[in-house]
């Protein structure tokens, strides 16, 4: 089987992580080759003890591999190689994540810029991937070289100085707001709005946020259940959830289940029966159906979802209908939301999540009106340079400051007026 060109060549990839892993790029010498061809991509994939891709990478002319000059063809080549062989871990827009670091702007220039380009790929041909290097050919490294040179030529390097935090304009594009996405079997009804007043002090038989009340105590005051009668709890229901990593604590209000399943599937259940009232599937681009969401608001009439795809989206409790939805982030950028939110007097407070990334505006909450969406501030869960306790970091860069995720819903203390958070 041969499979050419990069479109096909992704489309066959993913299907698998390990044959990622099992990529080899062998170099074809252009002196026992005529084609002159500037880049070519071509992969016999053969069936041997396990499956095996290889791929044959021609790059321009072996001349420019250690010098200063490279080819837009050898760059282009190179990106083709990156997207197979270091995308994984230093992410597609060479943004970095987790312990690899970003290879583009400062973090790059900082110590490759005033290197020569035959340290990098001595580096990189020695160490990348990490415990296999050499695994690609001489040329394929060259041409990782150049075009993360040529990247990074291009790319404008900003270090630090940020110190305000302006919240972006509020955008309420509307990506699922298409009747499609929720099916309502039957209509909550009726269905007794959820108050401030009734979020400090909860019916018994209610779980409506996180923990269940803003002292975060995770407590039920029901008492028909005791350690004497606990043994005799019996099977009344299962309800399958999607596949997925599943953390979610549902809410429940007036005897109706809220559950927030894997890839943003939300359902409101009947909770004495296990009957499906009506299902919310967010439509997610599909790297993210996999991601998953451990919680959900509830305030007046509408439930509050903090998405996958980095959106805060507010949904009839009755109905699951989409009533409004707010961009946060750009999920492109490798922000999400894993945690929920929490609803405090009216205002939506949320903490965005996957922030181990190198990013100029690093991580943040921010608080939202709960009847419109609209964003009404930002704070930064990293101290900024030039702040008394910014200071604690030295002269790092913001943008080097990676962390701060709020992973996990915050609490509420009403005399001091305080949130608290646990980035
Ligand atoms: C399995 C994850 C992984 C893969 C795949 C990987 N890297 Fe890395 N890379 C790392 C880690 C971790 C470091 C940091 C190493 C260290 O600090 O010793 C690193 C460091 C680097 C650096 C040095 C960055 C700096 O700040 O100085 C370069 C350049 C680099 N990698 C290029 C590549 C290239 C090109 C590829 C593809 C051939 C690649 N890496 C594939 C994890 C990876």
């Amino acid at each position: 089987m041969v499979i050419a060109g990069g479109d096909q060549l992704r489309r066959f990839l993913r299907g698998g992580g390990d044959l990622l892993a099992s990529v080899q790029v062998l170099r074809m010498s252009t002196n026992t080759h005529t084609r002159t061809a500037s880049r070519a991509v071509v992969l016999a994939l053969t069936r041997g003890a396990a499956w095996s891709v290889v791929a044959l990478v021609w790059t321009g002319p072996a001349a420019a591999q250690t010098g200063g000059a490279f080819t837009p063809e050898q760059a282009s080549a190179g990106r083709g190689v990156y997207e197979l062989a270091c995308a994984r871990c230093h992410m597609a827009d060479l943004g970095g994540a987790f312990e690899a670091p970003a290879l583009a702007g400062p973090n790059f220039a900082r110590e490759w810029a005033t290197r020569p380009a035959s340290d990098l790929i001595a580096y990189i041909q020695a160490s990348m991937p990490p415990g296999q290097g050499r695994s690609l050919s001489a040329a394929a490294y060259a041409s990782l070289a150049a075009y993360l040179r040529q990247v990074n030529g291009s790319a404008a390097v900003t270090v630090g100085g940020v110190s305000t935090v302006a919240s972006p304009p509020t955008q309420t594009e509307r990506p699922s707001a298409d009747a499609s996405a929720t099916s309502t079997f039957r209509e909550i009804d009726p269905f007794v709005p959820v108050s401030d007043a009734t979020l400090h002090d909860p019916d018994p038989g209610d779980w409506l946020m996180y923990r269940r009340t803003y002292d975060g105590w995770g407590y039920s005051p029901l008492d028909q259940i005791t350690r004497d009668n606990v043994h005799q709890l019996s099977l009344a229901w299962v309800w399958a959830m999607p596949d997925g990593t599943n953390e979610p604590t549902p809410l429940v209000r007036d005897g109706v289940l809220y559950l927030a399943n894997p890839g943003n599937v939300i359902q409101a259940l009947e909770a004495d029966t296990g009957t499906l009232l009506w299902e919310y599937r967010r439509p997610l681009p599909e790297a993210l159906r996999t991601g998953f969401n451990r919680n959900l608001a509830i305030f007046e009439e509408k439930l509050y979802l903090a998405s996958i795809d980095a959106y805060l989206v507010a949904l009839d409790a009755r109905t699951g209908s989409v009533v409004w939805e707010t961009w946060i982030a750009d999920y492109q950028q490798g922000y999400t939301n894993s945690a929920g939110p929490l609803v405090v007097e009216g205002i939506v407070i949320n903490g965005i999540n996957e922030c181990s990334r190198f990013q100029p505006d690093s991580c943040f909450i921010t608080g939202h009106d709960a009847r419109t969406g609209e964003e009404l501030w930002r704070t930064l869960t990293i101290a900024e340079p030039g702040t008394p306790v910014g200071d604690t970091w030295g002269d790092l860069s913001l943008t080097l400051r990676g962390g701060g995720d709020s992973w996990i819903t915050g609490s509420y203390d009403p005399e001091l007026g305080l949130v608290y958070s646990q980035p």
